[in-house]
């Protein structure tokens, strides 16, 4: 099974956490992309990116939260890659493809909440990406880890062994919406 990460961290070398989670990734046999490093000048190869994805038996977007949304890339890789005629429209090229979500959340779980600073739970600002996933006939999954920002090396080390089990777990397949 070929597992794509692309990874949307606009500074992968200070992170903490979405770089262990790539290791970690790669360790596993996943073919992890650093994609800010790939597109400095956020020149998005569709052609290219059509072709990776095509490749993939399971496409993962791997990024940290960036104002309750993904960092721009991600958007503008959205935007651009899955064009009309390709992802949708009379043809579903990625279709029955896992479309796969890691996300780091830098604020704790508890703040996710209605009573919390946040107000609203962390999957509930994953909808327009699952919305998305569905257009394409694309199944979305995700793996949310909370208190980014502030945790510790072991709960880090702990989320990378969380998330190679997730990657290679079969579970998501079944959950279409
Ligand atoms: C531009 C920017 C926007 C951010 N917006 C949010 C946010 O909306 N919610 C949140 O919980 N954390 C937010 N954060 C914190 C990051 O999600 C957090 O630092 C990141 O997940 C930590 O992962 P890393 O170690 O891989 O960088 C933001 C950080 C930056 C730089």
């Amino acid at each position: 099974m070929r597992i794509v990460v692309n990874v949307f961290h606009a500074n992968l070398l200070d992170s903490r956490v979405n770089r262990a989670l790539a290791d970690a990734a790669r360790g596993a046999g996943a073919v992890v992309r650093d994609m800010y490093d790939l597109y400095p000048d956020d020149n998005i190869d569709i052609a290219a990116e059509h072709a990776v994805c095509e490749s993939a038996d399971v496409l993962v977007f791997q990024h940290p939260m960036y104002w309750y949304g993904a960092p721009y890339l991600m958007k503008k890789w959205i935007d651009t890659v899955l064009t009309h005629g390709w992802a949708y429209g009379p043809s579903y090229a990625l279709e029955g493809k896992p479309f796969l979500q890691a996300v780091s959340l830098g604020a704790g779980e508890h703040e996710y909440a209605p009573t919390g600073s946040r107000k609203y739970h962390g999957p509930e600002f994953l909808k327009p990406f699952e919305r998305t996933a569905a257009f394409c006939k694309m199944p979305h999954s995700s793996f949310l880890r909370y208190g980014a920002g502030y945790a510790a090396e072991d709960e880090i080390g702990m989320w990378a062994g969380e998330y190679v089990s997730w990657l290679l777990s079969k579970d998501h397949l079944a959950s279409n919406s």
